[in-house]
């Protein structure tokens, strides 16, 4: 049976010509970047190398990006690093979508129980912000907004700009989670406007265990931990060189072929859409058409025609030799239904049987076509349409 890897979002495999990149530096450029002899300067020049090369990708400086474990330390750091650093001017009130990454969630929950006041913005059916609502909710007491730019779960993205506006015209500050967005579309954090941003490798064919957070230069901002003076006294910690070359590595390659990649993954994307909804009769898109990365396709059964248990929907895909998810990674094998689904005002049970396909750089069109022919077999085997749902034939 061929395998058939369908949850890049979760993550990716990692590209060979990364691999390659990283290995002289786990074996020859061996040096700890904060020594002084010639080892540990040639480990620093490849270190600042990776740096300066992330960095002009998303019109950043170089001395704005630090290299972080992930998107979750990223995420953690931005919104504690703003916190704790401004704690002593009385605004102690956070915006956030609601269907921001656990990474942020669970992070504004902790400051929650630290004295801040949380906001949760709501988003459409679409899964957009309203410029309107974060106007109606911002206040002189909001220090930071953090709104994800492309959605992991829908893959909804947000207009980064006209919402940087509104949070600086309030005297707020702006960080977004843009792990899913880095490397697959266009985004320059000075045009955009963000002040903090957060990214990942192990989304863009990269390795595991390295991210980074852009700080707007002239920004206030505390570290997380405390050690060494690593990262300009920001994220202490010997910085790992072989995983910083292949991030860089990653992110040029994404980079360079981002225009033809963006055009092949919205093909795959509109060929699956319009199988599933030929085909599968009360099957709800999640994922917008008009603005969202092309890579995600979530999909819900409307409970209203048909009764399917979404634990065995996603084991029965897995079981046809295809991994797809429910949601993200990190809520699926919980109970709790996804928070973006419902976020969409879809009810419990439509949420829960949701599938959601997300595809990449080695998949194929006949991939695409081996999915949605199980997807449909699933269905009509474990699905039970109610009396006067009509199955499209
Ligand atoms: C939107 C988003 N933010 C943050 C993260 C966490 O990133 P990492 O796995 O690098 O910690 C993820 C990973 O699933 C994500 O999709």
């Amino acid at each position: 049976m061929k395998r058939i890897y369908l949850d890049y979002t979760a993550t990716t495999p990692m590209d060979k010509r990364v691999v390659q990149a990283m290995v002289p530096f786990f074996t020859d450029t061996f040096g700890n970047g904060s020594s002084i002899h010639s080892f540990g300067r040639e480990a620093k020049a490849a270190l600042e190398t990776a740096r300066e090369s992330i960095a002009s990708l998303i019109g950043a400086r170089p001395s704005e990006l630090l290299f972080m474990s992930g998107g979750t330390e990223s995420d953690n750091s931005a919104l504690r690093g703003i916190a704790s650093a401004h704690s002593g001017i009385g605004k102690k009130h956070l915006i956030i979508s609601s269907i921001e990454h656990h990474a942020v969630l669970h992070t504004a929950k902790f400051l929650e129980q630290e004295g801040f006041e949380v906001t949760l913005l709501p988003v459409d059916a679409k899964g957009y912000v309203s410029p309107d609502e974060l106007t109606r909710a911002i206040t002189d007491k909001t220090l930071l907004v953090s709104i994800i730019h492309a959605n992991n779960e829908i893959g909804s993205t947000q207009d980064l700009k006209a919402i940087a506006e509104i949070v600086h015209a309030a005297g707020a500050l702006f960080h977004t989670d843009a792990v899913q967005s880095f490397g697959k579309i266009p985004l320059d954090v000075s045009e955009s406007g963000v002040d903090l941003a957060s990214f990942t490798a192990h989304k863009i064919y990269g390795p595991k265990g390295i991210g980074a957070l852009y700080i707007r230069r002239g920004l206030e901002f505390q570290p997380t931990f405390h050690g060494g003076s690593q990262e300009r006294n920001r994220r202490p910690g010997t910085e790992s060189v072989p995983l910083a070359v292949g991030f860089a590595k990653a992110a040029e390659l994404a980079s360079q072929e981002m225009k033809e990649e963006l055009e092949r993954l919205a093909g795959l994307n509109g060929l699956l859409r319009s199988r599933i909804s030929n085909e599968i009769a009360g099957a709800v898109f999640n994922s917008p058409v008009d603005r969202a990365i092309p890579n995600i396709l979530s999909v819900s059964l409307n409970s209203d025609e048909i009764e399917i248990d979404g634990d065995a929907l996603i084991i029965n895909f897995d079981l046809e030799g295809i991994a797809v998810t429910s949601g993200s990674a990190c809520s699926s094998g919980s109970l709790q239904p996804s928070h973006v689904i419902k976020a969409l005002g879809r009810n419990d049970s439509t949420t829960r049987a949701t599938v959601r396909f997300s595809f990449g750089r080695f998949t194929s069109e006949e991939d695409i076509h081996i999915a949605a022919d199980a997807f449909v077999r699933i269905v009509n085997r474990i699905g039970k349409r109610k009396k006067f749902s009509s199955a499209v034939s």
